[in-house]
């Protein structure tokens, strides 16, 4: 399976790091272009490869990673998704206000949903800071990781690699039922929660 990231700030660096670690090859983007990766890219090392964000787009799997505000530009030019599954990692509050976006009502993974037609959406990685997301053996046992959506298929392949980046994955059911991993209004955010053996 192929894995693309959209955004390289905190959140991509730190999934991409997970990926590049547990030998996945992976392409990764941000708005600057592949050359402004070149610092991380070395980092990563021969698992990871700076691209454009249409190219990153084309993968089996891609993690959307972008500062709320600018998810629709991001995606803008995308697609069709032809099915290909989108990990929606990204929560509706943006520094330096900290003020929540008002979504109407609506849990932010199916807006996200909405921006990307034909995708298969699964909400996860967006409820641990990027240190803790950088370690998934926690002391004792493996660091939670919730995820929702409305595609088995899709949920099993992101659940698989969950569990083969460290992690212990617990699937909450649909992006409506998401809503408890949401950040902020959710009440699990706030836990970080441990597996252990
Ligand atoms: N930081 C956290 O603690 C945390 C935890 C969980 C979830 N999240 C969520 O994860 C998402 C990313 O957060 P972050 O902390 O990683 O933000 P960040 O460090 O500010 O990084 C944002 C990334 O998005 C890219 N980007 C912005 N506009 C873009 C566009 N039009 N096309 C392509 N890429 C674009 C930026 O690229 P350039 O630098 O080139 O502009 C940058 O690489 C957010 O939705 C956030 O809510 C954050």
């Amino acid at each position: 399976m192929t894995i693309g990231i959209i955004g390289a700030g905190a959140i991509g660096a730190a999934i991409a790091r997970l990926l590049s670690q547990q030998g996945f090859k992976l392409s990764i983007a941000n708005s600057r272009g592949p050359e402004s990766l070149a610092s991380l890219i070395t980092e990563l090392g021969p698992n990871a490869r700076a691209v454009t964000v249409q190219q990153a787009s084309k993968a089996e799997l891609v993690f959307l990673a972008v500062n709320w505000s600018k998810l629709p530009q991001a995606v803008k030019e995308l697609g069709p998704w032809d099915g290909r599954i989108v990990v929606d990692t990204n929560n509706p509050i943006e520094a330096p206000l900290f003020k929540p976006f008002d979504l109407a009502g609506k849990v932010s993974s199916q807006v996200v949903a909405e921006m990307l037609p034909g995708a298969l959406v699964v909400k996860a990685f967006n409820h641990l800071s990027p240190a803790l997301l950088a370690n998934p053996a926690a002391v004792g046992g493996k660091r939670v990781l919730f995820f929702s959506g409305e595609h088995h298929s899709a949920k099993q392949k992101v659940a698989t690699l969950i569990e083969k980046l460290g992690f212990f994955g617990i699937d909450l059911g649909t992006l409506e039922q998401g809503r408890l991993a949401q950040f902020p209004g959710g009440p699990l955010p706030a836990l970080n929660l441990v597996k252990h053996h």
